[in-house]
């Protein structure tokens, strides 16, 4: 299954490479921040079409369409298109396209691919976590020798004053930070010891269905920032880390 899923993922990652004149192709969604573009629409239903031909009884979930079915029952795939939009419109070649496989509202499965460095994360429940087919770890490092990353909850503007607080918390603990602006992406990183630590204040569940499981699987930790498991259906904050970054949440003004 993880198989079949990372290989129509690949193919739908051939929609990114070969996509052009973008700008025309762009429309504002509720502002200048939040855009779509036709890419978005056609790699949601290239995946949609192929994905439930994989699993026909599965409910899709993906960013770009209303919700259909209950997604706690059965199989669900949880889908991002393209995440890091804003990323691909201004051309900076770091997107992700993310898939998650649910089962009765557990990530069984995910995949996460960049399309422009061709890597492919993979984890399956209990089997690991791997990029492009070798298996990855989280870093042993404490956040003291490591960089933490962050994402800047643009949807949800009212996260403006909490999260440059524990981005100058969290600065003053560690070497440095990074922004790249593809969450899937970013907790992949974590998962192969890119970064030690990711947050976001805010998040939906197609940006971090897949990433979620990739980061467990390596070995590492995922919670929201109150410390409470992942939902599969609402927006919630993020936290992920390292295993030995795991108390450094406690001792933060959250
Ligand atoms: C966004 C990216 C970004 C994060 C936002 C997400 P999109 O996804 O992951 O890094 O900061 O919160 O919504 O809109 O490009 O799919
Ligand atoms: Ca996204
Ligand atoms: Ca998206």
């Amino acid at each position: 299954m993880l198989q079949a899923i990372a290989d129509i993922v690949r193919e739908a990652g051939e929609i990114v490479r070969s996509a052009g004149n973008i700008a025309a192709k762009t429309h504002e969604k509720t502002s200048a921040a939040d855009l779509v573009t036709e890419y978005d629409v056609a790699v949601e239903a290239f995946l949609k079409e192929r994905l439930l031909a994989l699993v026909p009884d599965a409910v899709f979930f993906g960013e770009e369409e209303a919700l259909q079915g209950d997604p706690a029952k059965g199989w669900t795939f949880i889908v991002d298109p393209i995440d890091g939009t804003t990323n691909f419109v201004r051309g900076y070649h770091q997107s992700g396209i993310s898939v998650a496989l649910a089962k009765d509202g557990a990530v069984e499965y995910g995949v996460v691919y960049d399309p422009a460095k061709e890597e492919m994360f993979t984890a399956q429940r209990g089997k690991g976590a791997f990029l492009n087919g070798q298996p990855i770890h989280v870093s042993d490092k404490p956040l003291s020798q490591g960089i933490f990353i962050m994402g800047t909850a643009i949807y949800n503007r009212e996260y403006l004053q909490p999260t440059m607080c524990l981005t100058t918390q969290l600065f003053a603990r560690s070497c440095d930070f990074r922004r790249f602006g593809s969450a899937a992406l970013d907790l992949c990183y974590v998962a192969c010891g890119r970064g030690e630590l990711f947050f976001e204040y805010s998040l939906s569940p197609w940006d971090y269905a897949a990433g979620s499981l990739i980061v467990t699987e390596a070995g590492g930790v995922a919670s929201t920032l109150e410390g409470a498991p992942l939902p599969i259906l609402s927006r919630c904050s993020v936290w992920m880390c390292n295993k030995v970054n795991r108390e450094v949440l406690r001792e933060l003004k959250v």
